[in-house]
């Protein structure tokens, strides 16, 4: 079931110019039999996110430099529901909460985990996905569990939820950057000695880098992925309904099986 955003209202919430003009001369669909004035127009979204997670979001160098991923896809599939278009905006993960609370972008989608800090300034969707926190090290360092980095230097992502995690290894020196491909970068050259990162993310770097290895957090929580949106925005219950019916006919766990499916061979 296709749903109109300006039936919901959407219109009245964006500002006049992300709205895109009438299709004019193209009466190639007959859609909008329903809601003729509204049917040629569309709309314009601007979604912020921070392309340097793979395989949610990055940029596959070898085939361009389109962002792509498990989060792209989801953006797409509610977008084609919902009937908008939308342009990406990539920064630093840790501007998007706050482009997100000064309406900069309409939405953000980054793998982002809904925590108090974050909700005191935005809405999230309902969770999409799960993951949970690893310790990435060089293969031959030797670390084998948490004691093991007292005294180390344990790297994570600028404003990311990991910084908590990294705070709360007895002993290590918390080191902040603002990119994931930074912070293996610096692992491998030795400048910094762990990295704490999300098991999927981690398993696609394990999958295409051999030198590195890792384990599990023994106490970290479960981190849910969620959409984030300005205060109030009428996005989000739109963005939820569609989330559920992803969850329900199956194309959550297609999309699944699609970006992560070789992790679990
Ligand atoms: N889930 C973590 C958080 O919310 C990390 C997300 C990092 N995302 C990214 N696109 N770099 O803090």
């Amino acid at each position: 079931m296709k749903k109109n955003l300006f039936g919901f209202g959407l219109a009245a919430i964006l500002s006049a110019g992300l709205l895109v003009g009438c299709g004019g001369a193209d009466d190639s669909t007959d859609e909008g039999a329903d809601n003729g004035q509204a049917s040629e127009e569309s709309v314009t979204l601007t979604m912020g996110t921070s392309a340097d997670y793979p395989p949610f979001e990055y940029i596959d160098t070898a085939s361009g430099d389109e962002i792509i991923g498990f989060d792209i896809d989801i953006a797409d599939h509610i977008a084609a529901e919902l009937g908008f278009e939308y342009t990406i905006e990539d920064m630093e993960f840790n501007g998007l909460v706050e482009a997100v609370r000064t309406n900069r972008v309409d939405f953000v989608i980054a793998g982002m985990t809904p925590d108090d800090d974050r909700r005191e300034n935005v809405d999230f969707s309902d969770i999409y996905y799960e993951g949970q926190q690893m310790i990435v090290t060089l293969n031959d360092s030797g670390f084998e569990s948490i004691e093991d980095l007292d005294g180390k230097k344990v790297g994570v992502q600028l404003g990311s939820i990991q910084e908590a995690e990294a705070e709360s290894i007895e002993g290590a020196i918390v080191e902040q950057r603002d990119t994931i491909p930074q912070l293996i970068q610096e692992l491998r050259n030795g400048q910094i000695d762990a990295v704490v990162l999300e098991d999927t993310v981690a398993n696609r770097y394990f999958e295409r880098q051999d030198v590195l290895t890792g384990f599990m957090m023994p106490v970290s929580e479960e981190a849910g992925y969620a959409i984030a949106f300005p205060k109030e925005s009428e996005l989000t219950e739109q963005f939820n309904e569609v989330i559920a019916e992803m969850k329900e006919d199956g194309t959550l766990d297609e999309l699944i099986l699609k970006w992560f499916g070789a992790d679990e061979e």
